[in-house]
């Protein structure tokens, strides 16, 4: 593709946060600005270039090198974020009702108004969606993804996943102590939506005894006797980590009450309701503990700082090389750029048949199967 013109991109960060969206903020400023460009950060996803006053003056703003000086060590997006930012479903309040009207045009006619050549827009799935419909509406538009569920398939690896597993595992240790001073059973839930990419690797980081994920879906009986054979055998606790997309083979993952105007529907009780279901098969003491949103925060591995740090660098040299339109993605040892539209295509899941969990299953690890 021929080299474009470019004197000003924007940037923004759309969907939930994860560790290394300051390492891409970062990177793409240095090195647009290497190349004498403007960069302008756009506040809060979308929401930025809805309405170009938003949160002003600390909103929409350019960001130079002295900006971006010690961000890259930082959780967090220093752009803010957003995951109820669709302008093709935005919703708003008439008459005290919420409804879902199209803000796209509004989103393209100031993105002229910033005087933007290109923006990169740092997001997971649903990111990458908006991002591909923008794109057709004619806004040259660069993605980079980002998640700690690890499920796009298009890239071998999104950063944060790498800090979120640190965090698992970390959890997992700390439980461990305590689980064996008090003879307990101790479930984690850890996050990954409807992958167990999280779970999965924290359990083998953190040497759980059961792992319990979306892509296989369990029966109580083989933990109950997982549990029971550590105990009979001189080891009277267990570690369950569970993720809050499992679900019992006779039942559903479970949600968070009725689903909000404009949001994803909200995982929410796995850990909990397999803890009710087990105590009663337990002589042993059980208890819950939710990790949450302490997975998404905290500073990135040097894993995601690295990778960040890629996605951005590359993200400059595709809006230098015209591929709009383009995602960025790490096809090990490289980074590569595909079609958005493509990037969306498919999830990433664990194969319950592939070597990963096989290694689990290797080393005692129930998956709430036989
Ligand atoms: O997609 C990242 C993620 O952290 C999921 O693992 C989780 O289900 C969801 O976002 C939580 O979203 P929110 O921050 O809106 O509660």
């Amino acid at each position: 593709m021929a080299a474009v013109s470019i004197r000003r991109i924007g940037i923004m960060t759309g969907g939930g946060d994860c560790p290394g969206l300051n390492a891409v903020i970062r990177a793409v400023v240095l090195k647009a600005h290497a190349r004498g460009w403007e960069v302008i950060g756009i506040e809060d996803a979308t929401n930025g270039l809805i309405d170009l006053d938003y949160k002003a003056p600390r909103g929409n703003r350019p960001l130079g090198p002295d900006d971006v000086d010690d961000i890259l060590t930082r959780g967090g997006t220093i752009l803010g974020t957003s995951n109820r930012s669709d302008p093709f479903e935005y919703v708003v309040k008439k008459d005290g009702e919420q409804e879902v009207i199209d803000v796209s045009d509004r989103v393209v006619a100031n993105y002229h108004a910033l005087g933007l050549d290109a923006l990169v827009s740092v997001g997971g799935d649903g990111s990458m969606r908006i991002a591909h419909r923008l794109a057709d509406k004619g806004m040259r538009i660069v993605g980079v993804p980002k998640t700690i569920d690890q499920d796009l398939g298009a890239t071998d690896y999104t950063f944060g996943f790498n800090t979120a597993v640190q965090t698992a595992t970390d959890a997992i240790d700390r439980l461990r102590d305590t689980a064996i001073s008090h003879d307990r059973v101790m479930i984690l839930e850890v996050m990954g939506r409807n992958a167990g990419w999280i779970a999965l690797c924290a359990a083998l980081a953190g040497g759980a005894h059961v792992c319990l994920i979306p892509e296989i879906p369990y029966r109580l009986e083989p933990v109950v006797g997982t549990i029971r054979r550590r105990r009979e055998s001189g080891h009277p606790f267990s570690i369950i980590v569970i993720a809050e997309g499992a679900r019992p083979a006779d039942g559903q993952q479970s949600f968070e009450g009725p689903r909000k105007l404009g949001a994803m529907p909200k995982l929410f009780g796995a850990g909990y309701r397999l803890g009710e279901a087990l105590q009663p098969h337990l002589v042993l003491d059980l208890r819950v503990t939710v990790l949450g949103h302490i997975q998404r925060g905290g500073s990135p591995t040097q894993f995601d700082r690295i990778l960040g740090t890629r996605f951005g660098t590359a993200a400059v040299d595709a809006i230098a090389e015209g591929k709009f339109g383009h995602m960025v993605a790490l096809r090990t040892p490289d980074i590569i750029t595909i079609p958005i539209e493509q990037a969306c295509a498919n999830e990433r899941r664990v194969d319950p048949t592939g070597q990963l969990v096989q290694a689990a299953r290797d080393v005692g690890i129930c998956f709430g199967q036989g």
